[in-house]
């Protein structure tokens, strides 16, 4: 059976926690695809081209994910992300990864617009800035790091900006997309939906 959830939308929205329950729920595969351009952008810093790094992506590359989730990687992230080439270079593993048997979750910013634009569900899981970026806040506090709140708001408009306002794959609701607005759902009330979703699509 191939069966694609497509779950777009900004960063701390809930887009991952929110794809990888519907995964565990259905038994079906998830990918991050943030983590794809994280990596192209870590490589960014240490010295390469954005292109290359993309091009010659390697499953080593994404074997730390905590090392990719911070805002200098963020940011160099939605750097990489404007460029076609990079966007082209990374199109093949996503729709791949899309397609396999057994059912897949994507989430990312231009699933149910570009990589999947037939998927079966398509959510936009979304929230207000300022709810986002204390979201941000309580998880470096979780981890025993401070933050400046300002500095994260601050972080957080620039890249939504940075990824609504490229030419290549901006981030948008797809037409059919199911909207999601976080800002005052709980998280098991937003899970609640898209399993509610999947389920009215799912084949018997
Ligand atoms: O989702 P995450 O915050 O890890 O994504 C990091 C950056 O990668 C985003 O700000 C965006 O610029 C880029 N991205 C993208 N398309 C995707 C996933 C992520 O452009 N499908």
């Amino acid at each position: 059976m191939r069966f694609t959830v497509a779950i777009d939308g900004p960063a701390a929205a809930g887009k991952g926690t929110i794809g990888r329950a519907v995964a565990e729920r259905f038994g079906f595969a998830h990918l991050d695809t943030g983590l794809l351009y994280r990596a192209v952008g870590a490589r960014m810093l240490a010295g390469e081209r954005a292109e290359d790094a993309a091009r010659d992506l390697r499953p080593e590359d994404l074997s730390d994910p905590d090392a990719l989730r911070t805002p200098e990687v963020a940011q160099a992230a939605s750097k990489v992300a404007v460029i076609p080439e990079v966007r082209a270079a990374l199109l093949d593993f996503q729709r791949a990864f899309a397609h396999r048997v057994g059912g897949a979750v994507l989430d990312g910013r231009d699933i149910g617009t570009v990589i999947c634009p037939r998927a079966e569900v398509k959510l936009f899981v979304t929230a207000s800035a300022e709810v986002r970026a204390q979201r941000r806040m309580d998880e470096w506090k979780a981890k025993g790091l401070s933050a400046d709140y300002d500095e994260v708001l601050a972080d957080v408009k620039a890249r939504d900006a940075r990824d609504a306002d490229r030419a290549a794959a901006p981030m948008v609701a797809a037409d059919d997309a199911l909207v999601l607005d976080t800002s005052n759902l709980g998280i098991d009330e937003a899970v609640a939906a898209a399993v509610a979703a999947v389920e009215a699509k799912r084949p018997l």
